[in-house]
């Protein structure tokens, strides 16, 4: 692999699943690494191919700065973040919460720097620099990273939807096209990332391996994903765990890791599987189920009385009866009414667990998001159901995380936004007329032969910011003041 070599241009490798490392002779950054044994969420997934070849190369690992992009345990891999070096730093996006935090800080991580959207971290004294890009809507915490390195950039994209006007954005910030937009191009993302590519023309593209894998037998069915990406409208690297590239400002080379040679994605499953039985049988092994008389019953309800205190916001747009068959020596059919009192209506979505992975939420130990994810759930609702509160109280449990949705819920149309050009300011219309883009983060302001423009990078609406007018298209004005 050569990792240590001096290099020309950073060299990119791919670590499994949705990782990536970026060395420069001055910097090495991983991002989102998952490698440990166990895979994640209940010892459900695992990095798709296999990169446990990988954990033999020391070097690979290490890094001045690891960026974690979000609190799902396929990216935040808490074993791994917590046996890193003294000095070795962890970036972070910054949430609406202290979650993402609080759950590294409790792993025993230390050096935790958060980054706001759009700020410029740098990583050196030579001018390289990353930033994030949390998804548009507080609904779901993730987010992508933007790099620049020794003059080029790097945008690792991982599972975040990034909007056409923040792929935009970051390529204002880079001054041009992206070098390497790394991007997962799995289904059922497929056609929005070929959307994206088309759109924003990147010099290279690099498909992220995987998604994950199920390797219990007993969440084989959810497999049906894993195949190789189809094509998409630029150079795409596919690149498996070990697969590097090196990218110098004009040239690219791709370097292939020899473990792969004869590698068929049809093949590599069972015996990949089989590789895993010691670990997942320790997953079911730590997850007994609670005996009768365990006081799992009383558990449950407290915490749902916990829950139903966190946002009345969420509670009256959930406004249902849930269903929880829990199987196991001390489970039951319990239900919980979830906002206004329907106490006698028929449950409209049904949750059917085990009892053991139930109570490895009631402990702390997971989250419901987490529990989800695993598919050790089996999620059941009546047709007209709509689950999009219910989830998303059960998936961040956390107040400020809900408020953040809330006060997203209801953005004032008639909101301003101060945006500024050198040393001139202006009070603007804060979401586009065209289509509501956020516009403190989705513009930019531009010389044209008119005067200043505000240009909303959504769709490339131009607004004059002398008369607030649509510059090249039919579309209501935006206001437009100077900020007192
Ligand atoms: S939302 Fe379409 S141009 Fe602004």
């Amino acid at each position: 692999m050569g990792q240590d070599e001096p290099v020309l241009g950073p060299l990119i490798s791919s670590t499994g699943h949705m990782g990536l490392r970026l060395q420069t002779q001055n910097l090495r950054v991983l991002c989102d690494p998952w490698v440990s044994p166990g895979g994640a969420y209940l010892g459900a997934r695992f990095p798709f191919p296999d990169n446990s070849h990988l954990r033999l190369m020391p070097g690979l690992w290490h890094a001045e700065w690891v960026a974690v992009s979000s609190a799902h345990l396929d990216h935040m891999d808490l074993a791994f973040l917590s046996a890193l070096s003294d000095g070795v730093r962890v970036v972070i996006p910054e949430y609406p919460s202290s979650v993402f935090r609080d759950r590294l800080s409790e792993a025993g991580v230390k050096d935790i720097v958060e980054v706001a959207a759009w700020e410029r971290l740098p990583l050196n004294d030579r001018g390289d620099w990353l930033t994030a890009i949390p998804e548009q809507s507080p609904a779901e915490h993730r987010a992508a990273f933007l790099i620049v390195a020794d003059g080029v950039s790097v945008l690792h994209g991982n599972d975040a939807r990034l909007s056409l006007s923040q792929t935009r954005r970051a390529m204002v910030e880079v001054g041009g096209p992206l070098d390497l937009m790394a991007l997962d191009a799995s289904e059922p993302r497929f056609k929005a990332v070929k959307r994206l590519v088309r759109s924003v023309k990147p010099r290279l593209v690099m498909t992220y391996s995987g998604p994950a894998c199920f390797l219990d037998p007993a969440l084989a069915q959810h497999n049906q994903h894993l195949c190789e990406p189809g094509e998409l409208p630029t150079e795409t690297l596919r690149m498996l765990p070990g697969d590097s590239v090196r990218i110098a400002p004009t040239t690219h080379d791709v370097i292939r890791d020899p473990h792969w040679e004869g590698f068929a994605y049809s093949e590599h499953l069972d015996a990949y599987a089989s590789s895993r039985a010691q670990e997942i049988a320790e997953v079911w092994a730590a997850h007994p189920d609670p005996g009768a008389g365990s006081g799992l019953a009383k558990r449950f309800k407290e915490h749902f009385v916990r829950l139903g205190r966190l946002s009345p916001y969420f509670l009256e747009r959930i406004s249902m009866t849930v269903r929880f068959d829990v199987s196991g020596a001390d489970g039951g059919v319990w239900d919980v009414d979830l906002g206004a009192s329907h106490s006698q209506q028929a449950p409209q979505y049904t949750f059917s667990v085990e009892a053991r992975w139930l109570e490895a939420v009631l402990s702390g130990e997971i989250r419901w998001d987490d529990l989800f994810l695993s598919r050790r759930l089996l999620i059941e609702h009546t047709p007209d159901a709509d689950g999009t509160y219910l989830f998303g109280l059960l998936k961040h449990a956390d107040a400020d995380a809900l408020q953040a949705v809330e006060d997203y819920d209801k953005r004032d149309p008639n909101a301003t936004v101060t945006l500024s050009a050198g040393d001139r300011a202006f009070e603007v219309t804060r979401y586009c007329p065209h289509s509501g883009e956020d516009l403190a983060e989705g513009a930019v302001i531009d010389e044209a032969p008119e005067g200043l423009v505000l240009r909303c990078l959504a769709h490339n609406f131009d607004f004059s910011l002398t008369t607030g007018l649509c510059l090249n298209a039919r579309c209501e004005p935006i206001s437009v003041a100077a900020p007192v």
